[in-house]
């Protein structure tokens, strides 16, 4: 089964066409980096209007690159949630409007859910389940029950920032520019993980949760002096190395000790990671050291793409979940995705 999946929750347009839910054929990503860096951070309108000139273009290319035309094409899978609404509303009504005119099925995608099943792109490789989830990106954090993948229940959320807000938050404060992953992990690996002590931030014995914002305002006052108001100079590159470093080696020791909870508490037969931060080298290296096989997405899937979208609407449609020609752009992240994808993929 041929299904063209396309992804636009947040500021990146994706179409992919995934063949039986693992062989990826094509996946083309336009990235609006460069509209939203001198801001920061994504300004929703502007990610809109770029998915609409971006969306037919990207669409097209996925398919030529997988040496098809439309109507080879068996079903059309979209992330219609979480996400900013109007770029949701974008990749839903193209959806929509594809698969109503190719008479073909549609079925709607929970995002976060998506960055779970990317690990098994390009293998389709069984996991041991009941596995524990983590999905690390921009937007979420958060630990999840995976009994399968339609089994999917949420054990553990952040409280306030995302790890991946943390690291844009966080190269701001150091002047490293938009977005903070990549380039706080380069230099990260150049720099001494003990040269500051950064707060890692357990929450209680048991908690699953997260809280990456004092974290953050750890490193401004560090780097700002008190208040964060002392300082306006930007620090020397050495020192820079030295707190990404640091602020890595504080990200990535919370990130293991809440999977080893999570893993413990529902007795786990292993891990999976997906979302953005999953690309982090320091995360990757400590987690190779588990005690569980830990699957992570091949580079390509870990930030924002449309294969893990068509991927997983492979699985829900084989297990009939089809959704109705009115499904819903949903901007809210959804605590159980189980209940509510049962919910969102009314059969037609
Ligand atoms: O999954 P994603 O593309 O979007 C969301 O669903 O949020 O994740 C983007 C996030 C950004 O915050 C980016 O800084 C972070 O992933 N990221 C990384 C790395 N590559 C991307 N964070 C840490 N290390 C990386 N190598
Ligand atoms: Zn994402």
């Amino acid at each position: 089964m041929l299904i063209l999946g396309i992804e636009s929750t947040c500021d990146e347009t994706g179409a992919s066409i995934v063949s039986d839910g693992a062989l990826v054929l094509s996946n083309v990503v336009a990235s609006q980096v460069e509209l939203h860096a001198r801001y920061r951070g994504v300004v929703p309108e502007i990610a809109s209007r770029a998915h609409i000139e971006n969306i037919l273009p990207v669409v097209m290319e996925a398919l030529t690159g997988a040496g098809l035309e439309l109507p080879n094409v068996d079903a059309v899978a979209v992330a219609h949630r979480p996400g900013l609404i109007g770029s949701l509303l974008i990749g839903v009504t193209a959806a929509k409007t594809l698969a109503w005119a190719l008479g073909k099925p549609l079925v709607g995608v929970d995002h976060v859910h998506a960055h779970l099943y990317s690990v098994r792109l390009g293998t389709g490789i069984e996991i041991p389940m009941p596995a524990v989830g983590l999905v690390c990106s921009g937007g979420h954090t958060a630990l999840y029950r995976v009994g399968d993948f339609l089994d999917v229940e949420m054990i553990g959320s952040t409280l306030d920032d995302a790890v991946g807000e943390a690291y844009d938050k966080v190269a701001g404060i150091l002047g490293l520019g938009y977005p903070g992953g990549p380039v706080i992990d380069a230099l990260a690996r150049q720099g001494n993980p003990a040269a500051v002590r950064f707060p890692r931030s357990r929450l209680n014995r048991q908690s699953l949760d997260f809280s990456f914002s004092g974290l953050k305002t750890s490193v401004l006052y560090h780097v700002r002096g008190f208040q964060g108001r002392q300082r306006k100079t930007i620090p020397a590159p050495e020192e820079i190395r030295d707190v990404a470093a640091s602020f890595q080696a504080a990200c990535v020791d919370v990130l293991v000790e809440k999977v080893r909870r999570a893993a413990r508490q529902i007795k786990a037969c292993s891990v999976i990671i997906g979302g953005g931060v999953s690309a982090n080298s320091g995360l990757r290296a400590a987690m190779s050291k588990f005690s569980l096989p830990v699957f992570f997405p091949p580079m390509q899937y870990c930030t924002d793409n449309a294969a893990m979208t068509a991927g997983l609407g492979h699985v829900l449609l084989a297990a009939g979940r089809q959704s109705a020609l009115d499904l819903d752009a949903i901007a809210a992240t959804q605590f159980n995705l189980t209940k509510l994808a049962d919910l969102s993929h009314a059969t037609n």
